[in-house]
């Protein structure tokens, strides 16, 4: 049964984040216009003060903060934004009785919030813990993220590479990337390869500095035919650095495919289990067998590749006890790096929330915290995490890694501390410059979006190249 909450805001600016906090406390929500439990909040400032009052079930609740110089309206934004989502979740979880694991906030990326706290001079633990209701499992998480991120986490030194290929052997069930099947896309992806061949060459021309990583994700890069991947990866003229392809869909992984990875300077890829249970595989429309993942991760071994396994936790079907199957499976087989997904649900997906057994918030707090115990136990350390919206109770996604293993270009793109050159379709390029605003640290990150199909890519190519001419020449010339 859902619940159905109405929220009238006098700040439009917060409207999404307090929308997202609602919906971790009722995953089974809809929104209504009338009707339902109304919730009213008021931000306003008076006398020195920032208030913030939520009306909600009978009960008035007020917080707020003093206001003081704020170094730049940002921050004061910032700040006035955190106060109204620390009084709604307050309501909320007064109410409900649910203590969210990232109590307050909203947003994808907790660890950047972590090093905006450090770089403000205060003490993190309180303020993540004590203000912002972060409870001790996860700050514990994040912390030791920041940890393994020492000697990788810098700003502005070089540049990474990106390519997209959003093809895949079938689409599954809950899949929310925008990727085409291979037989759909079959007649485009000859001309797909010369242009992304093309669009991947211009990152030689910018004066981007070092390349620190490359990586081509999807889809499944693997997925198109031998030539046209082995044209795409010659374009990136990979010269010993960190370089990715996915190759998650363990049965598009053969040996012609290795080679190819292999004489393009490859050094690491993706073989995505999901999950070790076949029935689960046949229900998300995995389309390969258990033991298809056994052969591609053998296959990537004897190619010497560095391998992570993707695993998601709460697939249709499963129970805890099949999740901790899949964890202690992917730990016996050890690859470099395991990543842990929550599943999260679209609206009007095929796994819809409504058909949810009760108690499914608690199984999925249950299955991502024993990952993180065996994969502590089994030596891997978390090294980045980001929190995707429609999962159970705001759960996040973790990748770990062996001593040594970890992938700096996740690390890059998780904290948004490097320039991204990205090529193809549904690619997004992205310039991070670091100012210095009258002592205050500035970050500036701006984007450029490609085109997300292959056909309106491979048509407006000369048009999207131009436009990445003058993305980056402007950019760089600041
Ligand atoms: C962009 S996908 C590409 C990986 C590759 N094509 C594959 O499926 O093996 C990266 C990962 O995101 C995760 N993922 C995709 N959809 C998801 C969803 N709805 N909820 C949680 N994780 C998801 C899966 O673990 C997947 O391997
Ligand atoms: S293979 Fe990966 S990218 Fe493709 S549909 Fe499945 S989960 Fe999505």
């Amino acid at each position: 049964m859902s619940v159905k909450i109405s929220v009238e805001i006098n700040e439009p600016k917060f409207k999404n984040d307090i929308y997202d906090m609602i919906q971790a406390f009722y995953p089974v929500l809809e929104y209504a216009e009338e009707g339902g439990e109304r919730m009213t909040v008021d931000c306003f400032e008076r006398d020195g003060r920032y208030i913030v009052t939520v009306d909600f079930a009978g009960k008035r609740r007020e917080g707020g903060l003093e206001t003081t110089d704020f170094p730049s309206d940002l921050i004061k934004m910032r700040l006035y934004k955190r106060s109204a989502k620390i009084t709604v979740y307050e309501t909320l979880s007064d109410y409900t009785g649910i203590a969210l694991p990232y109590g307050s906030l909203t947003g994808i990326r907790p660890t950047k919030l972590y090093y905006e706290l450090l770089s403000d001079g205060v003490n993190v633990k309180d303020e993540m813990v004590g203000k912002l209701y972060v409870s001790e499992r996860k700050f514990d998480l994040i912390e030791r993220i920041i940890q393994t991120q020492k000697g990788i986490y810098s700003f502005g030194d070089g540049y990474d590479a990106f390519a997209n290929i959003p093809v895949c052997p079938t689409r599954c069930a809950y899949c929310s990337f925008i990727s085409e099947t291979y037989d759909h896309a079959k007649k485009r992806l000859a001309d797909y390869a010369d242009n992304l061949a093309r669009d991947i060459s211009t990152q030689f021309d910018f004066g981007l500095g070092r390349r620190r990583a490359i990586y081509v994700g999807g889809g499944t890069p693997t997925s198109i035919d031998d030539g046209d991947l082995d044209k795409i990866l010659r374009a990136f003229k990979a010269c010993g650095e960190e370089f990715t392809v996915e190759a998650g869909r363990p049965e598009t992984f053969t040996e012609s495919k290795a080679k190819i990875l292999k004489e393009n300077g490859v050094t690491r890829i993706s073989v995505n289990p999901q999950t070790f249970k076949q029935s689960t595989l046949d229900l998300i429309g995995r389309k390969h067998s258990v033991e298809d993942i056994f052969k591609a991760y053998e296959l990537a071994n004897k190619y010497g590749f560095d391998v992570n396994m993707d695993l998601i936790a709460m697939l249709p079907d499963e129970s805890v006890e099949d999740f901790k199957a899949s964890v202690d499976k992917a730990i016996e087989l050890s690859p470099a790096n395991i990543t842990v997904h929550t599943l999260s649900v679209k609206r009007g997906s095929v796994f819809n929330m409504d058909g949810l057994k009760s108690g499914a918030q608690n199984d999925a707090y249950k299955m991502v915290d024993y990952s993180f115990d065996a994969l502590i136990k089994a030596g891997y350390s978390p090294y980045y995490t980001y929190r995707q919206k429609n999962t159970f109770g705001r759960l996040e996604n973790v990748g770990y890694a062996k001593k040594g293993k970890t992938c700096v270009y996740n690390v890059d793109i998780m904290e948004e501390t490097h320039t991204v050159h990205a090529s193809g379709a549904g690619a997004i390029s992205k310039t991070v410059t670091v100012e210095d605003n009258e002592g205050v640290k500035n970050v500036r990150i701006e984007r450029l979006s490609e085109i997300k199909e292959i056909k309106g890519y491979n048509e407006h190519i000369e048009e999207l190249i131009a436009k990445k001419r003058i993305f980056f020449d402007k950019q760089i010339k600041i």
